[in-house]
């Protein structure tokens, strides 16, 4: 059997920039001669995605409970379909969100249970957790205000107080999982967040024993 890949996701507020950082991070490794699969949640899979429009489509209601089955349902979609077989074949497998997101959001922004929702991520990820994790840290009122250009979801349309409440839950996770969590100041330039979450990268690569080669200088992809 080829051997188990590695699991890296990005996590963050509303417009910490993640989404442009896996993507780079993405593009970076390739060029180093990985194999990729860059995914993203909720979605990741047409199921996956049709439950996306429905957890995102702005001016309905829903419970704590609702929306964290909803993303229990699309992610055990995901990681069975995607995330699983790209495991099993050395992939670097790459996440815009996962489980911190469900735990941040629907745990410490809407208050369900933590440990309840601890025990059903376990049965919708199969046991799979990342082996490294970027936080994105910003406070939520400069992500909103960048984030202002672009679509607007359900969640954006929550109150500041709400996104504080993930931000600070997102530094108690990260605090309880130190070393699968980096931490990262978001309010900093792209280059040097991508130049650290690279070389951070690479170096969990190297001592996975997957990447032998030095450390390069990060390069802006065409
Ligand atoms: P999206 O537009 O992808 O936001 P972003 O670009 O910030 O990732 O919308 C995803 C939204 O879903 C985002 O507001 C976070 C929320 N979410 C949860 O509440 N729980 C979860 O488990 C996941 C995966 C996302």
């Amino acid at each position: 059997m080829a051997r188990w890949g590695f699991f890296i996701t990005f996590e963050g507020v509303e417009g910490s920039g993640k989404s442009t950082l896996a993507t780079s991070l993405a593009h970076s490794l390739e060029s180093l001669g990985f194999q990729v699969v860059l995914t993203r949640e909720p979605g990741g899979t047409p199921v996956g995605e049709e439950i996306r429009t429905v957890l995102l489509r702005r001016g309905q209601e829903m419970e704590g409970w609702t929306e964290a089955f909803l993303f229990f349902a699309a992610r055990y979609q995901h990681v069975r379909r995607v995330i699983l077989p790209a495991l099993q074949n050395s992939r670097i497998v790459i996440s815009d969100r996962f489980s911190d997101s469900t735990f941040a959001y629907q745990g410490f922004g809407r208050g369900v249970p933590l440990r309840l929702l601890q025990r059903l991520n376990k049965l919708a990820t199969l046991g799979i957790q990342p082996n490294l994790t970027f936080l994105i840290d910003l406070p939520p009122s400069e992500g909103l205000r960048r984030k202002n250009q672009g679509e607007i979801t359900r969640f954006e349309d929550e109150k500041l107080r709400f996104h504080e409440r993930i931000r600070e839950g997102y530094l108690k996770l990260a605090h309880r999982a130190k070393k699968r969590f980096r931490v990262l100041d978001g309010t900093q330039p792209l280059d040097t967040l991508q130049q650290e979450i690279l070389e951070t990268t690479l170096r969990r690569l190297r001592e996975k024993g997957k990447y032998r080669g030095p450390i390069p200088p990060y390069h802006l992809n065409p």
